[in-house]
């Protein structure tokens, strides 16, 4: 009787612990998770608990499941070789503190066999990470190195952020990514992706014991063999090797976005992202895309071109081994040298470019080489039959030599890298006439180019020597006003600095007006060319939001955003410096008929993205939160290599983490670009900014101004105009003539369509900047079908509304202030 009641209450408090359980990310020593109990972690992104595979029989696994996701997709099971086969699971910690998973019976049928128990009066709990990790640990020491044990050791066929692929090359410790035998089965499958560290460490892909596929090297910015899988807006790659450990991996760009890396039971290595619109993993980028993908398909010094007909054919220099075998398209003998090597009588080098590096597992690297000391080491050693540059940044070092055949080498149509062929001098004389000619075309450019410099430093030279003469007076009082100063982490210049960068803000060196005030060029005297923003005192922009943007700039740091090097403060003078855009506004370029030659599609596009990306850190990922309200073309700069840099953030205000709409009763921005809820009701949100995002794209694709925009059929704005033609199928039409050359029609169709996304009239409709970044980024996102934009027709309304009392206007296509009575 008294068993009985013991045991009803053990039952209760087993029950009651399991309550507490449901809520929490942590197993201690005295709990243990039963079948239908789940560990939650923090932020409720992952869940670890039992679970059958879809079709499931009775075989239950314990694993780690995405919790935000409606589909349940399993990132890492504990008992993967080793089903349990009814629903009696338990998980707990036992007397040697090692996490194990018992049967009906008490059997173990997995533990986190860890040989780590030396501190034994330490307590240990289990906690199932944010980042997807399961780990075993001290209570009291939060140290990711000092774990006990974790699950990110122990991967399946997903890689997520803050995992690692690879291999600690001190323990030989290795993550490799192993497939599911099926669907229903986790246990290790064919495949298995994993990074082979002898010579040039690569990242390939094996099955048993056949290497079917290849990544290959990391040259710094992206694997050599997969362009594709270069940083992209939902993926960061990256990759280490030192001497204790070689592994890639990447980052979380965004919170919203979920993507993997999988080892997919076909054999190919993919980056996932979950699409929650469809509700299925979007593959995103593949490792292995096309024929040329099969490991070694045209044989040694065989290459492939999928752009040919067959792909196979032999690299320069050299010839079919077997004539026969190749006209019958077996490929896998491979190529010879034409003329044999003559390492006595000297042997040279032909260049071939745009290449997927060779395998590099029997490699020789040195990264401290530069190109010159990689051609004189290869040239020295009779077996080294070719070389390249092993990190391609910044123009190229680093040295990776061949001393065997040369297999699995694929030509890119873009980006790919230089490869240097040995070839006996004899063969080189034969190929020369080609060579020498490009040889005298590139003496010619340089000529030209070190002639322009002359020119221009001749001419620089003479506008300084004019503009010494002029005159003095422009020089303001030099007391300065120490107020501010102290609250800025930001360098400040004093005046007479940026006085004599700016030629005492001569007129030669003004490049502009913005909505503030007069913006100068400037150079210092180390040579550093700024360009210095100075609000006029009459300017709308008050010491207010001069602060406003200091403070936010300041704190800002992305690529796509303009970079703020310091201020100025005098008493009634206040100054920004900012990195100098030799390539000035965005507007400059694609609204003038002569520039906007200069910007092909290509450029246009990635400037789209480039804005997008900016905008997507302002939103998400700054750790600010920061809405812009001013984003439009002549807020957009350029960089030297045309890259566009968000400007302008004095307006931009920031929002707290959940908030997601304010209202303001200063209605600042620039009519067209405005969203409506935003003009008329003063409502702002990331969905304004969303808007003129979307206002700009189309502006960017059509070269036309939103705002001004003159139609001979009708009196709709360019919005309007868009939507019209999008709804007659007819949208190619908005193209900008000037770019009709260059198009790559699905992308400018993309473009469009997110456009008109944007720039819907219900702020729900819009997409927010991570949605918009996906799925200008990626072809196999679909759409959904664009509600009708909101002002596209309001070109005479807004007309009438601007000229109307209580707005500012500092000068002509500017920002302008309002204050609304409310
Ligand atoms: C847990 O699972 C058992 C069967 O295994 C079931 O009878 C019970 O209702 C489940 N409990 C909860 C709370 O779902
Ligand atoms: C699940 O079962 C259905 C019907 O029994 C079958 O058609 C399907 O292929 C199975 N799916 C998997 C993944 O095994
Ligand atoms: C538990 O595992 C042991 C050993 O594998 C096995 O003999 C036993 O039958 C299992 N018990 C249950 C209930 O599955
Ligand atoms: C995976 O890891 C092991 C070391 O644990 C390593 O020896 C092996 O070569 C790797 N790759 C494959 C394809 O198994
Ligand atoms: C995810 O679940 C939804 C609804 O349950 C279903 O329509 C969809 O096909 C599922 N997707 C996948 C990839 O299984
Ligand atoms: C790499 O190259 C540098 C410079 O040529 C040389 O000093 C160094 O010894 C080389 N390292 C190895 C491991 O060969
Ligand atoms: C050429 O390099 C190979 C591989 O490093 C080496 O084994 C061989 O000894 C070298 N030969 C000469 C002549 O240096």
């Amino acid at each position: 009787m008294e068993g009985a009641f013991l045991f009803v209450f053990l039952s209760t408090l087993q029950i009651f612990l399991s309550k507490c359980l449901a809520s929490t990310d942590t197993l201690s020593q005295s709990q243990s998770i039963l079948n239908n109990q789940t560990l939650v972690s923090a932020s409720e992104s992952f869940k670890l608990g039992f679970f059958s595979p879809s079709n499931s029989s009775m075989n239950r696994y314990l694993g780690i499941w995405f919790n935000k996701i409606s589909n349940r997709t399993v990132v890492w099971v504990a008992n993967r070789n080793h089903p349990l086969t009814d629903s009696s699971g338990i998980l707990k910690l036992n007397e040697n503190r090692n996490l194990v998973l018992l049967n009906g019976t008490n059997s173990v049928i997995w533990s986190s066999s860890s040989s780590e128990h030396t501190k034994a009066d330490d307590p240990v709990i289990v906690q199932l990470l944010d980042s997807g990790n399961l780990v075993l640990r001290y209570e009291s020491n939060n140290d990711p190195e000092n774990y006990i044990w974790q699950s990110f050791d122990y991967p399946l066929d997903s890689l997520i952020p803050g995992m690692k692929l690879g291999r600690n090359l001190e323990t030989g410790f290795s993550r490799n990514l192993t497939s599911w035998k099926n669907d229903n089965d986790p246990s290790p499958g064919d495949f298995t992706g994993w990074i082979d560290p002898r010579g040039f460490p690569q990242l390939v892909v094996n099955q048993g014991s056949i290497r079917v596929g290849r990544a290959g090297p990391w040259n710094g910015v992206r694997f050599s063999g997969s362009p594709e899988l270069n940083s992209h807006p939902v993926f960061k790659p990256f990759f280490v090797f030192n001497k204790e450990e070689v592994y890639t991996g990447f980052e979380r760009t965004s919170n919203s976005i979920i993507s993997r890396f999988v080892m997919d039971q076909s054999g190919v290595l993919q980056l996932r992202t979950w699409n929650e619109h469809k509700l299925e993993w979007t593959v995103l980028q593949t490792v292995q895309k096309d024929r040329c993908d099969n490991y070694g398909v045209c044989g040694a010094y065989g290459l492939c071109n999928i752009n040919n007909s067959p792909v196979c054919s032999c690299l320069e220099g050299f010839k079919p081994k077997s004539q026969e075998d190749w006209d019958q398209m077996d490929w896998s003998g491979g190529c010879t040298l034409k003329t044999k090597l003559d390492c006595l009588n000297g042997d040279g080098f032909v260049k071939v470019t745009s290449m997927k590096l060779p395998d590099t597992s029997e490699s020789i690297l040195n990264v401290s080489m530069n190109h010159n000391e990689c051609r004189t080491e290869c040239l020295k050693n009779c077996s080294c039959v070719a070389y390249a540059n092993s990190d391609i940044r910044e123009g190229g070092s680093g040295c990776v030599m061949w001393f065997s055949d040369l297999v699995d080498i694929k030509k890119f149509p873009v980006n790919g890298q230089d490869l240097y062929l040995r070839m006996a001098a004899s063969e080189l004389g034969r190929m020369g006439d080609s060579g020498k000619k490009s040889r005298q075309t590139a003496v010619m450019i340089s000529a030209s180019i070190v002639l322009g410099i002359l020119i221009s430093g001749l001419a620089f030279w003479l506008i300084i020597w004019r503009q010494r003469g002029k005159d003095q007076n422009n020089l303001c009082e030099e007391n300065t006003d120490e107020i501010q100063k102290n609250e800025l982490e930001l360098p400040t210049f004093d005046f007479l600095t940026i006085a004599t960068a700016t030629n005492n803000f001569s007129c030669n060196n003004k490049l502009g007006e913005g909505g503030f005030g007069p913006v100068y060029k400037g150079k210092l005297v180390n040579g550093q060319e700024i360009a210095v923003k100075k609000l006029s005192k009459k300017s709308g922009q008050g010491i207010h939001e001069f602060q406003n943007e200091v403070i936010l700039i300041a704190k800002l740091q992305h690529r796509n955003l303009v970079r703020l090097l310091g201020c100025c403060i005098q008493r009634h003078e206040t100054m920004l410096i900012y990195e100098y855009m030799p390539n000035k506004s965005l507007d400059s370029f694609i609204f003038d008929q002569a520039r906007s030659t200069l910007i092909n599609w290509e450029k246009r596009f990635n400037i789209i993205i480039g804005i997008a990306q900016g905008l997507l850190y302002l939103h998400r990922d700054s750790r600010l939160r920061i809405i812009h309200r001013d984003l439009k073309a002549s807020n957009v700069l350029l960089d030297e290599a045309m890259k566009p840099k968000i400007s302008d953030f004095g307006m931009a205000r920031t929002f707290g983490g959940d908030q997601i709409e304010e209202n303001t009763d200063r209605v600042v921005g620039t009519y067209g670009y405005m969203a409506p809820e935003y003009a008329i009701d003063g409502l702002f949100s990331v969905k304004s900014d969303v808007f003129s995002f979307g206002v700009l794209v189309l502006e960017i694709v059509s070269g036309k101004k939103n705002r001004g925009f003159e139609h001979r059929d009708h009196d709709l704005n360019l919005l309007g105009h868009a939507w019209k033609l999008w709804k007659e199928g007819t949208a190619l039409k908005l193209i900008d003539t000037s770019i009709e050359d260059s198009l790559q029609t699905s992308e400018v169709l993309r473009c469009i369509h997110v456009g008109l996304l944007c720039v819907q009239q219900r702020p729900d409709d819009r997409p927010n900047m991570p949605y918009v970044v996906l799925m200008l980024s990626s072809e196999t996102v679909s759409l959904p079908q664009p509600n009708q934009p909101g002002f596209y027709n309001e070109r005479s309304l807004v007309e009438v509304d601007s000229s109307s009392s209580g707005k500012m206007f500092s000068s002509n296509e500017i920002t302008f202030t309002s204050i609304q009575g409310r």
